[in-house]
């Protein structure tokens, strides 16, 4: 069965898309089978894997709405371990129905039920506000992974997802495991990424995860030029983080593991950047 790993946090812009489709593409990369699904309407996991609306054949929408099955929503991609579901919304009557339809939580853990066994991982790129098609990826999930970029508010939106994950679990009535928190576009030696670091390790220590994503330009390039940074720049140090990032991951997971880990890929990978 896979595992399902939602990855959010109610604020924008903290990393949340660039996470998503780096760790599926490092977790690829370890040949664990990985599914992309993007749950945010503004679709910008794929268009950071490079799909346009003249590629995208089926997506959440015509699943949610039951126009397709949720196979004929998955599409490949350029890494043979890792397959996407786009969510291809593309007006504002598109937007309200597919958010009307989200209301009903179980939406996407019954579409799932299909496709689990074929896949080690799935990865929710979620939007960063909790209602709708966020909670229905968290109440599909095993376990939410939380990115934090420093600066302002980055906390509060940290006890915000705690407070709701307890309201979620209670609702679905099973548990939904702290993947861990990921400090995201890290840039050492400032005040705001010490004072940040400080108030989280000081409430959430023990949920910080030992990789950190430094602030690097080749993530920002790589999601420019439609591809994971893997395959835009395996040497660069994001590429690096987000491998390291999967390998910490799979190693959380490692009982529940299908596919075996391909740890000397990863090794080399990391060791080049
Ligand atoms: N580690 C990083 N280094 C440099 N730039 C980054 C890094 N991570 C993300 N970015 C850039 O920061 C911006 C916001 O990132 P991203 O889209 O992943 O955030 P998000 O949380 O998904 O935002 P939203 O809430 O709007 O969905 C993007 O332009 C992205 O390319
Ligand atoms: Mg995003």
């Amino acid at each position: 069965m896979a595992k399902v790993i939602s990855i959010a946090l109610p604020k924008g812009g903290v990393g949340k898309t660039t996470t998503a489709v780096n760790l599926a593409a490092s977790l690829a990369v370890a040949e664990q089978r990985t599914l992309l699904i993007d749950m945010d309407t503004f679709g910008a996991s794929g268009i950071s894997l490079g799909f346009t609306g003249g590629t995208i054949n089926a997506g959440l929408y015509e699943v949610f709405n039951f126009i397709t099955n949720f196979t004929n929503a998955i599409h490949r991609t350029e890494l043979k371990y890792l397959d996407f579901v786009p969510c291809n919304v593309q007006n504002l009557q598109m937007e309200e129905r597919i958010q009307r339809l989200a209301d009903d939580r179980s939406m996407l853990r019954n579409a799932l039920r299909s496709v689990s066994r074929e896949y080690d991982y799935v990865i929710l790129d979620c939007p960063p506000v909790l209602r709708g098609m966020c909670t229905n990826a968290l109440a599909a999930s095993d376990s939410v992974l939380m990115p934090v970029k420093p600066g302002h508010f980055g906390l509060d939106a940290v006890d915000k997802l705690f407070a709701y994950l307890g309201y979620i679990k209670e609702v679905v009535k099973r548990n939904i495991e702290v993947e861990g928190i990921l400090l995201t576009m890290h840039e050492p030696n400032t005040r705001v990424t010490d004072i940040t670091m400080r108030e989280l390790g000081a409430k959430y220590k023990k949920y910080i995860l030992e990789t950190i994503i430094p602030k690097n330009t080749a993530l920002s390039e790589a999601s420019f030029f439609g591809k994971p940074a893997v395959l835009y720049s395996v040497n660069s140090r994001g590429a690096a983080s987000y491998l390291a990032l999967a390998r910490e991951i799979i190693s959380h997971n490692v009982q529940r593991a299908v596919s075996p880990l391909q740890p000397t890929v990863m090794d080399q990978l990391i060791k080049q950047a």
